[in-house]
């Protein structure tokens, strides 16, 4: 398989495509950033990656944009259709958009803060109490899912990018979608409740429910911002609740230059952009390989 980067390393096979979302109920923890620089990282691995952006921000497809501009300033970019068309037309195939080599995206629009509307009108609107609830969610929580699992075999990662409303159907379909959940907090903030509501609730319900054959794979602390030093008592509380083996090893830096991306790109080209990927994201895919490696998703051989 083509890389984007001479150096990269060569990359372990997975046993099956995986499918992945960064999870947390509470915003700005940084879900958009993890998935703007790891699945990049993969995908110069050798990876096939894509990306599917189901928050109606569209934060995540403005960079993809933006980075497919930078890496080919000469081809004509259109997007032709993102996720909401595809989703009411049931397949999200035509939606594809290839970003970098081994990257592709399924591009968003504020258009996809429809999707809620969309599953009510398709399927029927019903509350916790109602006696139909089981029957109607069943259905609406997986249309992502289904659509997913026709391009699935296509590639080795499908990361989805989710909106940080509580509860949201966007949100219980990616998680629904998914094999794992990489549940990422803030070190400043609450956030780690939002952590403990994402798996008590979400999680729990799709699990319990709603048969979801979703699993952590890790919980990723990430220093948003430059208020002081790492707040050690919310880690340890993370530890505490998680054990020390659910924990990824690296917790991500704060980094001036993550902020920057959504201006130019994700690239490795300059001096802070190169050691944003060797000091935090080639650290953080070499964490994933390694979790991967431990619950069996990888077996020996390269890709
Ligand atoms: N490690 C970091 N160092 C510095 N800035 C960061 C870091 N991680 C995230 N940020 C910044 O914090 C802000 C929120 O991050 P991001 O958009 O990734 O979070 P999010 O969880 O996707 O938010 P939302 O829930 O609104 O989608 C952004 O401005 C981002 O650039
Ligand atoms: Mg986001």
């Amino acid at each position: 398989m083509a890389t984007n980067s001479k150096n990269a390393p060569s990359a372990p096979k997975l046993n099956r495509p995986l499918t992945i979302t960064v999870a947390n109920e509470k915003g700005g923890v940084g879900k958009t950033s993890i998935n703007r620089y790891l699945p990049f990282v993969l995908a110069e691995r050798g990876y096939k990656v894509l990306v599917i952006d189901a928050d109606p921000q569209a934060n995540l497809s403005k960079t993809m944009g933006i980075t497919k501009k930078a890496y080919a300033p000469d081809e004509i970019f259109i997007v032709e259709k993102s996720m909401m068309a595809a989703v009411r037309d049931g397949d999200l195939a035509p939606a594809l958009v290839n970003v970098v080599p081994n990257l592709d995206e399924v591009p968003s629009d504020i258009d996809f803060a429809s999707f809620s509307t969309f599953l009510s009108k398709k399927y029927g609107l019903a509350d916790r109490t109602d006696d139909d609830y089981y029957e109607v969610e069943s259905k609406k929580v997986r249309v992502l899912k289904d659509l997913i699992e026709p391009i699935k075999p296509n590639y080795d990662f499908i990361f989805i990018d989710t909106p940080p409303q509580p509860r949201s159907d966007s949100t219980r379909n990616a998680t629904m979608a998914s094999d794992y959940v990489i549940i990422a907090f803030q070190t400043q903030s609450d956030s780690l409740d939002g952590a403990i509501s994402f798996i008590n609730g979400t999680l729990t319900e799709l699990h319990e429910t709603f048969g979801a054959d979703t699993d952590v794979l890790g919980i990723l602390p990430n220093q948003v911002s430059n208020s002081g030093a790492i707040d050690q008592v919310v880690i340890e509380d993370a530890i505490r609740m998680f054990g020390e083996q659910n924990m990824f090893k690296h917790i991500i830096p704060f980094a001036k230059r993550i902020q920057s991306a959504p201006r130019g790109g994700v690239t490795r080209q300059g001096y802070w952009n190169t050691k944003l990927f060797k000091d935090v994201f080639d650290p953080l895919a070499d964490d994933l390989i390694e979790r991967l490696e431990m619950v069996g998703e990888i077996s020996d051989g390269t890709n």
